[in-house]
């Protein structure tokens, strides 16, 4: 069965158009620009009126005629110069309603052709904290996973970690600096004293070109395992991938593969000998380049550097290594990629080299680039006090604004301290990721710390709070779910938009675009609002409230599809000061 309402309608509007001879592919409905006097609008009759030099009122008359005889619509007419509008028959909703609320999905469609894709996000590095740009990969790749499985297709999240490039090396020559050797008590090395000497390295890195070459050289080693580097970079790997698993958990965002760049480093030596064989690769000072440009390129298309001079491989190396990996051990069919949209340049660089060496014929390629997030000052997020906003303060200032909005757990009864604490944690990071989503994603936002963590506006506490209340609601009748008697207006634009829950999901999965979901499920709780503050359920005669609960929970089950593929949790119940 098709959940999709414009298919149905459309459908109606080709047989009347091949009935009448007029060309089809003017046959389509859409959402009514005048939803006061109607559902659905068709233009049609314009542009056919046009080809055809005919009155297009004319051509209106005639195609609304025959959808006069059709019972599923209760209104028809002709209006302006010819625009079709139709309202849909209160008993074609409540079939259509009640099968929604019928179906496990609540509407949404899968595909039937599934597909293997991997995504790639996340992205942290080992020994850096995470700042809010990890933060947006993290949230924003999470959905786009979560919304390609929904979908049908087999998906896996791989995270990307950063853990073989030179800030390897800068670590372990700064260690070596400190501890004159390598000889170093393992225990002494945990996250502080990683992001303190890497923070070190990077401005000594700066001002000392002989501390740059130890770092090189480090580098270098560490890349041909030389067993005291190997060990030593093994040890701080692990610490940081256990501070970094600690965060995405407290993030609900969970990876498949945790794959580093380290792990491509076999299959980089393979992509050089690829580069070789097939003659795609030569040699320009030294190092082992592709050249990429093309005659009628509009932009400059720089090189990509496989393999340095000394023998090392690079960012586009790895990524490129990293595509072979995907493609002999997973059988991708598509490789979506979330990073900030500054490192374009460098995927389209990527996907080019990869298409010339041939290693993945038929593997579709997606770079989604987001904005940055900036202050109300318009530059770069800082703290109050202009110190760095990585992950953690940001997580503790929501929690902070979170905790204003709530009782305390001496204020409220059958609340302890800790299921208050649970509550802020849950909301504080419905906030976090809501902003971040809620806007689309190639655009830069300002991280409003006025209002993100609102329990009204568009914000994640107020859609928990949506998906709350309507629990509430349900606590204080003994009533259920029962047949659908579709009549007020209200109830019928909440039908209409419950219908258009099929197009968001399809739209988001073809957009990669986790705002999609977040913009319906922001106007399906508003639309729920309306409805309710319009219609009655505890005044309303039974047949009538029974109808009115299955919208609400049909309008639950909606919104917590829409939180999941958020990746936003919620509660069953919300507290408020
Ligand atoms: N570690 C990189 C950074 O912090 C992001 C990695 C993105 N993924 C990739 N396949 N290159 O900028």
């Amino acid at each position: 069965m098709s959940f999709s309402l414009n298919n149905i309608l459309n459908k109606k509007l080709e047989n009347i158009f091949t009935k009448l001879e007029l060309d089809t592919k003017f046959a389509y409905f859409k959402a009514s620009d005048r939803p006061d006097i109607s559902d659905f609008q068709c233009n049609g009759a314009l542009a056919l009126a046009k080809i055809e030099k005919k009155n297009p009122r004319q051509i209106g008359e005639t195609i609304a005629k025959e959808l006069e005889v059709d019972n599923d619509f209760a209104k028809v007419s002709v209006d302006g110069p010819g625009f079709v509008n139709v309202s849909l028959s209160n008993d074609f909703l409540n079939n259509f309603t009640a099968k929604l609320c019928n179906d496990d999905r609540a509407g949404a469609p899968t595909t039937t052709t599934p597909k293997n894709i991997i995504v790639d996000y996340g992205g942290p590095n080992v020994a850096k904290a995470l700042h809010v740009g990890h933060l947006r990969s993290a949230v924003i790749g999470e959905s786009v996973k979560r919304i390609i499985k929904f979908y049908g297709d087999k998906v896996l999240g791989d995270v990307h970690l950063g853990d073989w490039g030179t800030p390897m090396g800068m670590i372990i020559a700064k260690l070596e600096e400190d501890y004159n050797g390598l000889n170093i008590p393992l225990e002494e090395l945990d996250v502080e004293k990683l992001s303190s000497t890497y923070k070190a390295a990077n401005i000594k890195g700066k001002e000392d070109e002989g501390f740059k070459e130890k770092a090189r050289l480090a580098t270098a080693k560490l890349q041909n395992k030389e067993p005291a580097y190997y060990d030593l970079w093994k040890h701080f790997r692990k610490v940081s991938v256990d501070d970094i698993k600690k965060i995405y958990d407290s993030l609900d965002v969970e990876f498949d593969l945790w794959w580093g760049e380290a792990d491509a480093h076999d299959a980089s030596k393979e992509i050089v000998t690829i580069s070789k064989d097939k003659n795609v690769s030569e040699l320009s000072d030294g190092a082992l380049i592709i050249k990429l440009a093309k005659d009628n390129d509009k932009k400059p298309m720089p090189p990509v550097i496989l393999e340095k001079s000394d023998g090392g491989f690079t960012y586009h190396t790895t990524d490129i290594a990293t595509i072979k990996m995907r493609v002999d051990g997973y059988n991708v069919d598509e490789v979506v990629y979330l990073t900030d949209k500054r490192q374009a340049l460098h995927f389209e660089q990527v996907f080019i080299a990869t298409e010339k060496l041939g290693i993945a014929p038929n593997v579709k390629f997606k770079h989604i680039g987001f904005g940055t997030v900036n202050g109300t000052d318009g530059k770069p997020f800082k703290t109050r006090d202009g110190g760095v906003m990585n992950l953690e303060n940001l997580i503790s200032m929501s929690k902070d604004e979170v905790r204003k909005s709530l009782p305390t757990a001496n204020e409220v009864e059958g609340y302890s301290e800790e299921d208050i604490e649970d509550m802020v944690s849950k909301i504080a990071i419905a906030a976090i990721k809501f902003q971040d989503m809620r806007n689309n994603i190639s655009s830069d936002y300002i991280f409003d710390t006025d209002n993100f963590a609102n329990f009204e506006g568009k914000t994640g506490p107020y859609m928990q709070y949506a998906i709350a209340r309507i629990n509430s609601i349900m606590k204080k009748t003994e009533l259920t779910a029962g047949d659908m008697h579709i009549s007020e207006n209200e109830e019928r634009k909440l039908a209409l938009k419950l219908a258009d829950f099929h197009n968001a999901i399809i739209k988001a999965y073809e957009d990669k675009e986790p705002s999609i979901i977040s913009d319906y499920a922001y106007g399906l709780a508003q639309t729920f609002s309306s409805f309710y503050n319009a219609c009655s359920i505890m005044k309303a005669e039974e047949k009538i409230a029974k109808s009115r609960i299955s919208l609400a929970l049909l309008t639950k089950k909606q919104l917590q599809l829409c939180l999941d593929l958020l990746g936003i949790s919620y509660l069953d119940e919300m507290l408020k000061k």
